[in-house]
């Protein structure tokens, strides 16, 4: 071993913060190689629930007292109208299951503090602080994994309610972490108690963790906490809100543009503009607008985690029935160019999202609207064995145009779309190549 490496583990035995840098930078390259992200890769659909007492006035979740929109006692007396009279987990399965998702993340505890478990740590859960009383997650995983689908836990690491917590209303904390050790170190245990629970209880595939934030990897010991999981689950995928000790980056609500460089990434959205049910809240992305959105993150690599929000009774409003319907529907048409597949290839090829067959001998064009006439695609160096509509698999004559039979820039193919073959939303073209898809990105010339 060289003199710098006997020095650099001898630093790391002495000096923690050095550790849980490179730890972080572990848990960072782990991903690469790492089995336990296939099915992650793979899925692209998930789908999240943000169920809590703030449906009960239909305020903003945790964040309306915090911001001193409403008083912390009004929000707090929300406990007393959250029934879950009507909650019936079988029927939120389905509704996930039907869209195709392939995993689930429901909140287990927002930043008020609220269990929705029966959790022994404290009083402050819907099992036994509402008239609800009863755990949401135990039998919502259950039928998620009676349908094979995966189960995440959103667990806020902020808990505004917790007496031991030093946040509490934007402009007010109880104490500041390095004034008063011994209080953070109980609050330390406390929340370390919950996640415990979590994994022992219902050994979650995915924890979300959201706040991360408001403290540093030390303070949360993000590392002890990565490491208790996966003692318990080793193939526990943990999201990128544990300052720096995930698997994956969480893009929320705002659309990238160029394709992301980090290899997993989810972007997590709300099919209106809250994550917890609102009635006045009625921007309602469209069908169109939540399958376009959709196509674009699969086709840069990413999973989109869609966001509903339960009623306090546990029914989901309408408009949250119609359009999982329409996406669903849309899946099951399509489904071939999303599910299992590979980011497409990059932008200015073809003017709109794409994707590629795992082994990268198909080459999905997604076409929004309803384009039809001569579709074009540049640079493809491959021989084309045939194009196809996905959704009924008729065949679609195309023709290369500008091809120099001395020089081996590709010509431009252009497809024949009939208007008749247009899907409701998005139309998917299956173009089937001699190979793996090889894409010319130069320059032009000779
Ligand atoms: C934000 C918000 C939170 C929401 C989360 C979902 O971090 O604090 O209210 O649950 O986003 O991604």
């Amino acid at each position: 071993m060289r003199p710098f490496y006997i020095l650099f583990f001898i630093l790391l035995q002495y000096c923690p913060f050095i550790q849980e840098k490179a730890v972080a930078q572990v848990a960072k390259m782990g991903n690469d190689d790492s089995l336990k992200m296939s099915w992650f890769a793979d899925a692209k659909l998930g789908i999240f629930i943000h169920a809590g007492i703030y449906s009960v006035n239909g305020v903003s979740e945790s964040w309306s007292f915090h911001n001193k929109e409403v008083p912390y006692t009004d929000y707090m007396n929300q406990l007393k109208g959250f029934t879950l009279k009507n909650y019936d987990p079988n029927q939120w399965a389905n509704l996930i299951a039907q869209t195709g998702a392939k995993y689930a993340v429901v909140t287990t505890k927002h930043h008020d503090g609220v269990a929705t478990y029966d959790t022994k740590l404290n009083d402050l859960s819907i099992v036994k602080a509402t008239p609800a009383k009863k755990d949401l997650i135990a039998p919502l995983f259950s039928e998620l994994r009676k349908r094979n689908i995966k189960c995440g836990a959103y667990f806020s690491l902020i808990d505004w309610s917790h007496p031991d917590y030093p946040g509490f209303l934007k402009d007010s904390s109880r104490y500041i972490v390095a004034k008063d050790t011994s209080k953070w170190e109980k609050f330390q245990h406390f929340f370390q108690g919950q996640i415990n629970e979590l994994s022992t209880k219902f050994n979650p595939d995915l924890f979300w963790f959201d706040g991360d934030w408001e403290h540093s990897a030390s303070e949360w010991q993000s590392k002890k906490v990565r490491q208790g999981i996966l003692s318990t689950n080793k193939n526990a995928i943990i999201n990128g809100r544990l300052q720096g000790f995930g698997d994956y980056e969480t893009p929320e609500q705002n659309f990238p543009v160029t394709r992301p460089k980090e290899k997993y990434w989810e972007l997590c959205m709300t099919l209106n503009n809250n994550w917890g049910y609102r009635a006045t809240d009625t921007q309602w992305k469209t069908p169109y607008e939540v399958i376009t959105i959709f196509t674009d993150i699969v086709s840069n690599g990413g999973n989109l985690l869609l966001d509903i929000g339960p009623k306090e009774d546990g029914t989901f409003p309408k408009e949250v029935h119609q359009t999982l319907k329409e996406l669903g529907d849309w899946n099951k048409r399509n489904g071939e160019a999303i599910f299992n597949t590979l980011g497409g290839i990059g932008q200015g090829h073809f003017y709109g999202p794409t994707t590629l067959s795992k082994d990268s001998t198909i080459l999905y064009l997604f076409l929004q609207g309803q384009i039809y006439g001569s579709i074009s695609l540049k640079g493809l160096q491959n021989k084309i064995k045939s194009i196809s509509v996905v959704h009924n698999n008729m065949p679609l004559k195309y023709k290369v145009v500008g091809k120099i039979s001395w020089s081996s820039i590709p010509g431009i193919v252009y497809i024949q779309v009939p208007p008749t073959v247009n899907d409701k939303y998005v139309t998917v073209l299956r173009i089937k190549l001699d190979g793996p898809a090889r894409m010319y990105r130069g320059t032009g010339g000779l």
